[in-house]
């Protein structure tokens, strides 16, 4: 399967999803990676790995409309089977799901529907959790809102701090991502009850 990996920071998502692709029998090669904004560690990961790479920032455009179109052919110019949104920190535009919704997936740091939005860790924390986790879900038109494909939990330890907590977070996130892209990529899904197609819905 072809996957388009959009981040939006350091990338270490990406990077656990090109390990993996490294071994042909994962069944799934990163073919591009797109960011919301310069200087993102995940486009330097992609640079690195001599992957395509593309920018699109929503100030660039006169209106939000736009910067979802924009981002759409930017995608789509790549032909991906799947979409992964690997710690991309903006809201999918309603053409962008026209085209890649039920193939693109999401990962969150927490276990929705618990704590969704950007903060996910801080509101844990601040809620006094005892246990958090991270959740694989594909992605709708709203904020963390999509079905669930698959959850892992973290023990909050007395003594995390946001930083910590995440840190731990991420490496059972990684995993976790990992495990489900290459799923998908591998056999298809089900979204409650409901076969996914990964083949292309307008070809
Ligand atoms: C991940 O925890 C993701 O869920 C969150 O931001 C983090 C991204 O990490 N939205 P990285 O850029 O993949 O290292």
């Amino acid at each position: 399967a072809r996957l388009v990996v959009l981040v939006s920071g350091a990338g270490t998502n990406l990077q656990a999803l090109l390990d993996a692709c490294a071994d042909p029998a994962y069944g799934a090669e990163v073919v591009a990676v797109g960011a919301d904004r310069h200087d993102t560690g995940g486009i330097a990961r992609a640079e690195r790995s001599g992957l395509p790479a593309f920018t699109v920032r929503i100030p660039d455009f006169p209106s939000r409309d736009d910067w979802d179109a924009a981002l759409t052919d930017a995608v789509a110019a790549h032909e991906p089977d799947l979409v992964v949104s690997a710690g991309f920190m903006k809201i999918l535009g309603p053409r962008f799901l026209a085209r890649f919704g039920g193939r693109t997936v999401n990962t969150h740091p927490a276990l929705l529907p618990s704590f969704p939005g950007a903060h996910a860790v801080r509101e844990a924390l601040a809620y006094g959790v005892k246990v958090t986790g991270c959740t694989v879900h594909f992605v709708d038109e709203g904020v963390d809102t999509g079905p669930v494909i698959a959850q892992e939990t973290v023990p909050v330890h007395w003594h995390d701090d946001e930083d910590a907590l995440h840190e731990r977070i991420k490496q059972v996130e990684r995993r976790l991502l990992v495990d489900v892209v290459g799923r998908l990529a591998r056999d298809g899904w089900t979204a409650r009850g409901r076969r996914v197609s990964l083949k292309c819905r307008t070809c």
